[in-house]
């Protein structure tokens, strides 16, 4: 099923011909340099299962992300309700994404996650959309920052999942966008 379409991308529910791409991104060390380990094929099929199981429990969850001419997968974007508490109150819905290294720099995620914020605000009656990500992360909040998120200090947390071994990815900064405040833009 498509969720969404922009002009070259294509939000919709996984295919079982995407698990090796969803696989390849969690398996590569350049994708997932601020998280504490990579992922092999058998956790990465578990992760897509939990995705789609989210998705059709509640119509929230992470979606592939495909070229909108071929299909072709090239990761993943959605929103989620975050399992956070007491950091992230319950209800609260981020905003996420995951792109195969040669899919960066074309501005696929900007313009996917656009088309994101509209469908949560308007179809879903959205107040608020978060994201986070490792301080260092700049690529991703740069995405944050160009979809016009603000960062709020007073929310940044200590990833309670994060294991000890890694604390250089332990602190999390908190960006959000309130409906008004996307009204406006
Ligand atoms: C975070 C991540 C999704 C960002 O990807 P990205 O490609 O940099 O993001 P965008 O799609 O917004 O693309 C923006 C870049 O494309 C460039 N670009 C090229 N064509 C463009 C176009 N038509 N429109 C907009 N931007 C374009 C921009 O100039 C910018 O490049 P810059 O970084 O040199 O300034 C990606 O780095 C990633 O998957 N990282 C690993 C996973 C991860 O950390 N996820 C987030 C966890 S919180």
């Amino acid at each position: 099923m498509i969720i969404l379409e922009t002009e070259r991308l294509r939000i919709r529910n996984w295919l079982e011909t995407d698990r090796p791409l969803f696989a390849e991104i969690n398996a590569d060390p350049k994708v997932m340099e601020f998280f504490p380990r990579q992922r092999s094929r058998e956790e990465s099929d578990a992760l897509m299962d939990e995705a789609q199981r989210r998705i059709r429990e509640t119509g929230l969850g992470f979606f592939a992300l495909a070229l909108k001419d071929t299909d072709e997968p090239i990761g993943f974007l959605g929103l989620a309700r975050t399992d956070l508490e007491p950091f992230l109150p319950d209800g609260t819905v981020e905003i996420g994404w995951r792109l195969a290294v040669r899919f960066w720099r074309r501005g696929f995620v900007t313009e996917a996650a656009e088309a994101m914020l509209r469908h949560g605000f308007e179809a879903h009656a959205l107040p608020e959309i978060v994201s986070f990500a490792v301080e260092n992360n700049q690529r991703s909040t740069a995405v944050m920052k160009r979809l016009g998120m603000r960062h709020d200090p007073s929310r940044d947390f200590e990833h309670p999942r994060v294991p000890d071994t890694a604390p250089h990815l332990k602190h999390h900064v908190v960006y959000a966008i309130g409906r008004e405040e996307w009204l406006r833009r």
